[in-house]
């Protein structure tokens, strides 16, 4: 990418672009068309809020963004490469080094313990045992976790199963997480806890943020708010996100 995309920005700056996505899903039965080209700039430090109704395709923007799936028509590039001209292994090792994900459900692996599922993503890396499970360890207690460390999945509760989801995507310190509704089924208070977790975060290392989120409050703590509509991206006005909270 050499041209500068949006006046003063240079690439250098951009975690992610993603420029004309269109998304359609047609299994022979039914086509749905979830967007009609959508452009995204997504700068280093940026926080940003995405917000919508139920099914407008908040996931799928999301995944498309991470590369998790591809787009009808449109590109996307992250930290400057362009997703669709990587192999999949390749896809697979940017997803690692730049991206964190935490899903909506929270794909946790069943079989592992919080602590191993936490540590997963940097024994992927190949970072010494030793120290993936102490920086596993030390993410578990800042999101209040420490006396769960093996705990199996099922033995968690769904809101520390989805701290412990959030803890696996920050783990890998990367340039950017993409969190689908990670508070969801926290109550207020941790649900805040957990938002400031990834605000500091943010503060500390520049990782950008795309959180989607129903919880206008949390999402007015960011720097931009999107809002998801008719398969189109608005800016939401932050004047309505304080009056509707
Ligand atoms: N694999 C698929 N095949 C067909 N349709 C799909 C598929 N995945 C999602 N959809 C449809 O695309 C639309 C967007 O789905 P998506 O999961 O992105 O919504 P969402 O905004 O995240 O909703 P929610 O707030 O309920 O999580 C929905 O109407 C859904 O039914
Ligand atoms: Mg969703």
């Amino acid at each position: 990418m050499n041209k500068n995309v949006s006046g003063t920005t240079t690439p250098d700056d951009l975690v992610i672009r993603a420029q004309g996505l269109t998304k359609t899903f047609d299994d022979g039965r039914l086509r749905l068309q979830v967007f009609s080209g959508i452009d995204f700039t997504l700068h280093r430090g940026e926080c940003v809020a995405v917000i919508g109704a139920s099914g407008v395709g908040k996931s799928t923007f999301l995944h498309l963004l991470g590369g998790l799936d591809a787009p009808t028509s449109g590109e996307v590039w992250v930290t400057g490469q362009q997703m669709s001209a990587l192999s999949v292994a390749a896809r697979g090792h940017l997803r690692n080094t730049a991206l964190g994900f935490v899903y909506q459900f929270h794909h946790l692996l069943p079989e592992f313990s919080a602590l191993e599922n936490v540590a997963m993503p940097l024994l992927i890396r190949r970072t010494p045992r030793k120290d993936a499970f102490q920086a596993a360890g030390d993410l578990l207690g800042r999101v209040g976790l420490s006396a769960r460390l093996e705990h199996k999945p099922g033995e968690l509760s769904g809101g520390e199963r989805q701290r412990a989801a959030l803890a696996r995507a920050l783990v890998t310190r990367p340039a950017c997480v993409l969190a689908d509704e990670p508070t969801g089924n926290l109550d207020t208070r941790t649900a805040a806890q957990a938002f400031e977790l990834m605000l500091e975060l943010n503060r500390e290392l520049g990782t950008s943020l795309v959180v989607v989120t129903h919880d206008l409050r949390l999402a007015a703590r960011m720097d931009r708010v999107w809002q998801l509509e008719a398969g189109a991206l608005r800016a939401y006005d932050g004047a309505d996100v304080q009056a509707s909270a």
